[in-house]
């Protein structure tokens, strides 16, 4: 499903198009950037325009890519909504490394929350992270988020060949304090 636009302070959330596919190809080829997401396995162009038609289409994904303040192209992020229940799944990537560090993460998960909890009205927001993921990890927290458990060695990491741990964080509507 197409998103509204949404815009931050300095982030710009659009939603995806099919010309931000080679973007996405780079980020998600990047053992830095992929070690602690879900989705790892490099991706080749085709597979990537696949995904995206597949993200446009679907009725319960909206995924956004995310623009800086100089319209530079640093990151996707998205949501699965669970419209019966009115909660929706959280991810986020900022594909470029060079703009870890400096905020946006926390600027797009404001973004976000206030749609999910202001425009859409739902009740809950959760997301899973690898328990390693401290710079994630922080991001959350300082959001609001909780921990409401951590289910051990669930992830074989593709990368780090390890079992991990995933942790499960949520926040709800009434917690949500932007
Ligand atoms: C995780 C990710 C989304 C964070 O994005 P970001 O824009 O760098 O995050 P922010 O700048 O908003 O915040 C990072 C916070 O982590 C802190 N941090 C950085 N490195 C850290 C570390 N090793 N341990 C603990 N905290 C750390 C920063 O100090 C900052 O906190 P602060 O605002 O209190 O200073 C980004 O690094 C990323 O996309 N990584 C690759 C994909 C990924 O892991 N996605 C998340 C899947 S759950």
């Amino acid at each position: 499903m197409k998103g509204p636009i949404l815009s931050g302070k300095r982030i710009k959330l659009q939603p995806i198009k099919l010309a931000d596919a080679p973007h996405f190809v780079r980020w998600f080829g990047d053992k830095k950037v992929a070690v602690y997401l879900l989705r790892q396995k490099p991706i080749t162009l085709p597979e990537e325009k696949a995904w995206i038609k597949k993200m446009l289409r679907a009725k319960d994904k909206i995924i956004w890519s995310i623009f800086n303040e100089n319209w530079k192209l640093i990151g996707n992020t998205g949501l699965t909504i669970d419209a019966k229940n009115k909660a929706a799944s959280f991810g986020i990537v900022i594909g470029e490394k060079d703009q870890w560090g400096k905020g946006y993460a926390g600027e797009c998960l404001k973004l976000i929350g206030n749609f999910v909890f202001k425009k859409l009205k739902y009740n809950r927001l959760e997301l899973e992270v690898y328990m390693k993921n401290k710079r994630a990890l922080r991001v959350y927290e300082k959001a609001g988020f909780l921990l409401e458990g951590v289910k051990r060695q669930k992830l074989k990491n593709a990368i780090t060949k390890k079992f991990e741990d995933e942790g499960v964080m949520s926040i709800l509507s009434k917690e949500w304090k932007f």
